[in-house]
């Protein structure tokens, strides 16, 4: 594997690959990689003839209060296992590359960005458009792979790569969780033993949703309600939003029906953590 700090660099190395006629899958992630992430590297592994992975712990979609400096970051492990798994390219970008002094371009999805997520954390998907558009551009891979986990940025990218005509194919895939049901995330790390615990209950509230939905409630507002009780009965929880949306459009729905995605954001103690799950009724 090689270990690529410069654009020129990559720029270089790809411009040979594709001139082999090989196929180049890119896996954007942030580092302090886990299973969730690996997932991704061995689709691209098995779809693309060569596979690039970028860690880049991007300051455009950090608010000023957010977690930018303390957020997780352990390369020489990261690397390490890219090298195990059989990653051709790691591609990690300096900031002052990536984002030079006088630098003024953003991308943004309206509407779509300030949904769920983009309603508490404003301007975080301006920061995710811009930097994953700039990679796309430095890369120029034929397809692409994001985690559900982050359910409304993979509904945004594909809306971005569709929007700005990007022959770029983007994949998404399942949620990988531990073994209790907590979703996979590199922002696990911050809780420590009991607010874990704690953490738990974001699925299991998602878990029941789903049971009510078998069941048969179709109302959207019963769901949310019981889902909030269920959340608020952990003393260490803090709802930041529970919604059921629309698959497609991020929008709320008031009864389930077809395909539903219904999203949370939850505090634990300070962190912050997400989790959702797709429920597809067939009526
Ligand atoms: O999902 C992430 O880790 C980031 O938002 C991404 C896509 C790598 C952009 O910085």
């Amino acid at each position: 594997m090689e270990q690529l700090t410069k654009i020129s660099e990559i720029r270089k190395a790809l411009e040979k690959v594709r001139r082999q006629g090989k196929t180049i899958g890119f896996v954007p992630t942030m580092g302090y990689l886990h299973e969730g992430h690996l997932s991704l590297v061995r689709e691209s592994l098995k779809k693309a003839d060569y596979t690039v992975v970028s860690i880049f712990v991007n300051p455009t979609q950090f608010g000023p209060e957010e977690d930018f400096n303390r957020y997780p970051r352990d390369l020489s492990r990261d690397a390490q296992i890219l090298e195990k798994e059989g990653v051709d390219i790691l591609f990690v970008p300096q900031t002052i590359e990536m984002y030079p002094e006088g630098y003024k371009t953003f991308v943004e999805v309206k509407d779509l960005q300030n949904l769920l997520c983009g309603k508490s954390r404003p301007g975080h998907f301006r920061g995710v458009c811009t930097v994953v558009l700039k990679l796309f551009n430095i890369i120029q891979p034929n397809m692409c792979f994001f985690g559900q986990k982050d359910a409304q940025q993979a509904v945004i990218m594909k809306k971005m790569v569709h929007d700005l005509n990007l022959d770029i194919s983007v994949e998404v895939l399942p949620i990988i969780r531990e073994h209790d049901g907590i979703a996979m995330s590199s922002r696990n790390s911050y809780l420590n033993p009991e607010q874990r615990k704690a953490a738990l209950i974001l699925y299991k509230s998602l878990k029941e949703a789903e049971e009510m939905i078998v069941e048969g409630e179709r109302s959207a507002g019963n769901i949310i309600e019981r889902m909030c009780k269920i959340i608020n009965s952990e003393p260490k929880a803090r709802i930041d939003y529970v919604e059921i949306v629309d698959l497609k459009n991020l929008n709320p729905v008031i009864a389930i029906k077809n395909e539903v995605l219904i999203a949370l954001a939850v505090f634990i103690g300070s962190v912050r953590l997400i989790d959702n799950i797709i429920v597809n009724i067939k009526e």
